[in-house]
């Protein structure tokens, strides 16, 4: 839990020049490789799958971090695990069986991350709190990018880390939808340590975008020391 990690969001690269700007990204530091996928049905939007996927997995060694926000994940899992993805995390809102898709994830030797959207209570994820790899507390209405974050996202983020130190767990918090240089600090202080990051990495200069992330992280961290 140390770790601070950057996982730039592909949905907001630029899919014509897809390949060169997630070797920017690696070049300049980005540890996972956030890819969402969206079923239209679980969000509004459709996004990509598993084409795309299997076709960037060639290109780099970055964590994949599959987001799944589609209905009945379990149906998926598997696919997503054979083509590459290294963390494949669910949302509870879409799961009837969260604990049997765990132990799915599990079963195929990957992490699981477990996802609450922003109206969910973050004490709906306790049953499966020493099961998870990760939890997603999500910052925005999950579907699209490029939104604002929700303010009231810090305080979810303070209180998952409080309620996996009372249970003596040190498990990855991630943050997702609006993180900016400049808001990153909030969510970091809060506790998150796995930062997701579209827009903010993906329009413009992308190396410099990923430094600029990281300077964030460095002031972060010499501020705690
Ligand atoms: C939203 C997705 C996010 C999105 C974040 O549903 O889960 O990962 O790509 O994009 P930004 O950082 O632009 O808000
Ligand atoms: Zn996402």
């Amino acid at each position: 839990m140390d770790m601070l990690v950057l996982s730039p969001s592909i949905l907001a690269a630029d899919f014509s020049v897809l390949g060169k700007q997630i070797k920017e990204a690696e070049s300049a530091g980005a540890q996972y490789l956030h890819i969402d996928v969206m079923d239209g049905s679980f969000v509004p939007s459709i996004s990509f799958g598993m084409p795309v996927v299997s076709s960037i997995r060639g290109l780099t060694d970055m964590v994949f971090d599959v987001h799944l926000m589609i209905e009945k994940p379990e149906r998926y899992v598997e696919e997503f695990a054979r083509i590459g993805a290294d963390i494949i995390t669910f949302h509870l809102e879409a799961a009837k069986q969260p604990d049997e898709v765990i132990g799915k994830i599990h079963s195929l030797g990957k992490k699981a991350g477990l996802s609450i959207k922003p109206a969910t209570p973050v004490e709906a994820v306790l049953p499966f709190i020493d099961r998870i790899d990760m939890l997603l507390v999500m910052t925005v209405e999950p579907g699209f990018g490029g939104q604002s974050y929700i303010p009231a996202s810090t305080g979810r983020i303070r209180q998952a880390r409080a309620l996996f130190e009372q249970h003596g767990l040190q498990t990855d918090i991630q943050v997702d939808g609006g993180i900016t240089v400049d808001n990153v600090r909030v969510a970091l202080e809060a506790g998150a340590n796995v930062i997701v990051a579209g827009s903010a990495v993906f329009k413009g200069d992308v190396g410099a975008n990923v430094q600029n992330m990281f300077g964030a992280f460095e002031k972060f961290r010499n501020a705690q020391a």
